[in-house]
């Protein structure tokens, strides 16, 4: 096979997820469905070569330099050429660059983990010359994405993704997440999420070790039942446009992620008090003034921000007048909903 013949790039945003993925079982399966949309900012750019046909090895690159993230993207590919025997003739070189600062606190998993899943299922089309239709060649994109970081597998799709089994939605899967934007109230498609940056400082506890936890959790059933309560809940408001009802059960599945860590054997803490004060400003406003604003929170101690276009003006005045004290050196990014990947 000829070298460098085989060549693919594309852009993967980050996804920040309303109703929250946490748990899971083997081979990266979810114990409960989860409600995410995609970002507009914080992307992953990836270009995959195949190097030759020489015994497979895989060269990483992280903005121009060889990273240390290279071990656990060579075991991930090793992993998908089990199943992918396509893979087993190539080396490959990968070079990937982020939008966002990476000393930020902002997890890349889920952008890096997609936007590699999609140069790779594209790759596949090339070297086997199988077209995929759409609708699966994102499937399997999705499914990739997934082995490499759960969460990545709704990064795939623009707007609103679903993933994990939820009985009312038969097309919904563990394996790999659905696209899940249509029907839903315009103005849910203007949603900006304002990432306030509390701590930039490494995490105690890793989100794989907290998806450990929830095996033995003493709440296990309970947050399952929960979470599938919400994800019916909220894909009905968003129907609607009922924000008031919307942000609750967004906040609700913040707060419940952050107590299943305070309530696992052992327990932790990934909140910090600036998380807290963030919180309750925001509280303050809302009874304060008729702004339809929320927030929500992933593993770390990160305030996400949400509100509509409409009320940008309003809301950046009080980001800066009164969250911003509470950030790392007044650090935020201001992120809204996005389109999707994008192949380049
Ligand atoms: O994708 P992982 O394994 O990094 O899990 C992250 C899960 C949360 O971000 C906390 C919630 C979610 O659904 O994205």
């Amino acid at each position: 096979k000829q070298k460098n013949k085989y060549r693919s790039e594309w852009e993967c945003p980050s996804n920040i997820a309303l109703v929250k993925y946490w748990g899971k079982k083997a081979p990266q399966l979810p114990l409960n469905p989860s409600v995410s949309f995609s970002l507009k900012n914080a992307k992953t750019k990836t270009t995959v070569e195949i190097t030759g046909s020489s015994k497979w090895q895989t060269e990483f690159l992280f903005e121009g330099k060889l990273s240390q993230f290279g071990e656990r993207i060579q075991k991930y590919i090793d992993e998908l050429a089990n199943d992918e025997k396509w893979m087993n003739d190539f080396s490959f070189r990968i070079e990937s660059s982020n939008t966002f600062p990476h000393s930020a606190g902002i997890a890349s998993s889920a952008s890096a983990f997609g936007a590699l899943a999609l140069c790779l299922a594209d790759l596949k089309k090339q070297v086997t010359g199988k077209k995929a239709e759409t609708q699966n060649f994102f499937r399997q994109a999705s499914a990739w994405a997934r082995l490499g970081s759960g969460s990545a597998c709704r990064s795939v799709y623009p707007q609103f993704a679903v993933w994990g089994k939820f009985d009312e939605m038969p097309d919904s899967s563990n394996e790999f997440a659905i696209p899940v934007s249509e029907n839903i109230h315009p103005d849910y498609f203007t949603l900006h999420d304002a990432i306030l940056l509390v701590d930039s400082t490494k995490k105690k506890v890793s989100s794989s070790a907290g998806h450990q936890l929830m095996n033995d959790h003493p709440f296990r059933e309970a947050r399952i039942k929960q979470a599938n309560n919400h994800t019916r809940e909220i894909l009905k408001v968003m129907k609607t446009g009922h924000h008031e009802h919307f942000f609750k059960i967004v906040e609700k599945e913040a707060l419940s992620l952050h107590s299943m860590m305070m309530t696992s054997e052992p327990p932790y803490l990934l909140l910090h008090p600036n998380s807290l004060a963030i919180i309750r400003k925001i509280q303050d406003i809302r009874r304060q003034t008729n702004l339809q604003v929320g927030f929500t929170i992933d593993a770390g101690p990160n305030i996400h921000f949400l509100y509509f276009e409409k009320d940008k003006n309003e809301v950046h005045r009080f980001i800066k007048n009164e969250l911003l004290k509470f950030t790392e050196n007044g650090s935020w990014l201001d992120d809204q909903i996005g389109n999707g990947p994008k192949k380049l």
